[in-house]
């Protein structure tokens, strides 16, 4: 196994903070477990791993991070099952595609056994940092970004990489009411959208600020050329179910390859369900919602899991769609995932990583 021959210098804390966390009231990503995980890369290659307890870190205001945004990021979730087992969901597919998104913005590349290890022990020493309660699971958070003291525009030549942990709850409590944006834009052909960078979160805060002073939980993203069709939304991908098939954009240049998305249209493929990956328009969207044809509408991701909607707005005016059920393809895809993320049903296809 890879992760046994990584050597990694560890510091553990002299005293845990998890006595202090109500583990029955969490809120997304407010809390943060005893350690992380930091590697420095310097000189062409990456330095010795450590384990330290989290906190404060010390940097140059010249950072280039800062100031030219080569900052790129994960989300990953760890499971407690019913006989204690740590259980990491799909964590390669982050792997992969961290290192997607650091040849996108010119960074340096993670080692396979470097981000596996570092997972590995991470969890292994804050494993009660897993939470046990419904709906709650560990938030796994690896990150890198330039550490060049350096303000000139120029790929650094250092980076950092760290994981943190967050025991979390729901990212969203209830269904959610999304504005489909039609000023702002997201991605572009050729752009950085696919790539899972700081700035494409931070372009989205202004427009999703709008949207919530009028209601809405967050907004949905449509292409930059016509605001004609929907991408996805400031948190997670879209999915719909139309005419009981599964429909949702393609991944591509401005499309966030999620591993929920990629998870939830192999299962849907594997029970049978027809699946469309093609362009969803807003005209088809909307005039669906109308005439019955769009029967569910959700969202998915890492943090959001799968969240349905209840409403979609737009140019002021709000369609809603039918109410989720115990029987809907959103809850009962859900259910499955989350069983085989706990260990409560067969992992068939390699999707669970047991620390
Ligand atoms: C995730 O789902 O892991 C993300 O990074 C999305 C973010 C809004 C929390």
């Amino acid at each position: 196994m890879l992760t046994e021959t990584l050597s990694i210098e560890t510091h553990p804390v002299a005293q845990s903070r998890i006595e202090a966390v109500d583990f029955n009231n969490l809120q997304f990503g407010r809390t943060f477990a005893d350690h992380m995980f930091v590697v420095d890369y310097a000189d062409g290659e990456w330095q010795t791993p450590q384990i330290v307890p989290y906190g404060p870190m010390e940097f140059t205001p010249a950072l280039m991070a800062l100031h030219y945004g080569q900052a790129i990021f994960e989300g990953m979730k760890a499971y407690k099952s019913e006989n204690g087992d740590v259980l990491v969901f799909r964590p390669q597919k982050n792997w992969e595609r961290l290192n997607k998104s650091a040849r996108r913005m010119c960074m340096a590349e993670l080692p396979e056994e470097l981000f596996m290890g570092g997972l590995t022990e991470l969890l292994r020493l804050d494993a009660a940092w897993v939470p046990t309660q419904p709906g709650c699971s560990l938030y796994i958070r690896p990150f890198m970004f330039a550490t060049d003291e350096f303000v000139g525009v120029a790929p650094s030549k250092t980076y950092k990489f760290l994981i943190i942990n967050s025991p979390v709850g729901a990212y969203y409590s209830k269904p959610v009411k999304l504005k489909i944006e039609t000023k702002y834009v997201r991605a572009a052909k050729g752009g950085v959208g696919f790539s899972k960078n700081a700035g494409n979160y931070g372009g989205s805060l202004l427009p999703a600020k709008l949207a919530q002073e009028q209601g809405y939980d967050q907004i949905i993203w449509t292409d930059h050329k016509e605001h004609r069709y929907v991408e996805e939304a400031g948190t997670m991908n879209l999915l719909f179910v139309i005419d009981g098939k599964l429909v949702t954009a393609p991944t591509g240049d401005t499309i966030l390859d999620g591993v929920t998305r990629d998870s939830i249209l192999t299962v849907a493929r594997d029970w049978g369900m027809t699946v469309e990956e093609r362009p969803v328009a807003i005209d088809e969207l909307l005039e669906g919602i109308r005439s019955g044809r769009v029967q569910e509408a959700f969202g998915a991701g890492t943090a959001a899991v799968v969240s349905p909607m209840y409403a979609i707005g737009y140019e002021g005016t709000d369609y809603h769609l039918p109410e989720i059920t115990e029987q809907s393809f959103a809850k009962r895809v859900y259910r499955e995932l989350d069983d085989i993320k706990l260990g409560r049903k067969p992992d068939t296809r390699g999707w669970v990583y047991k620390v």
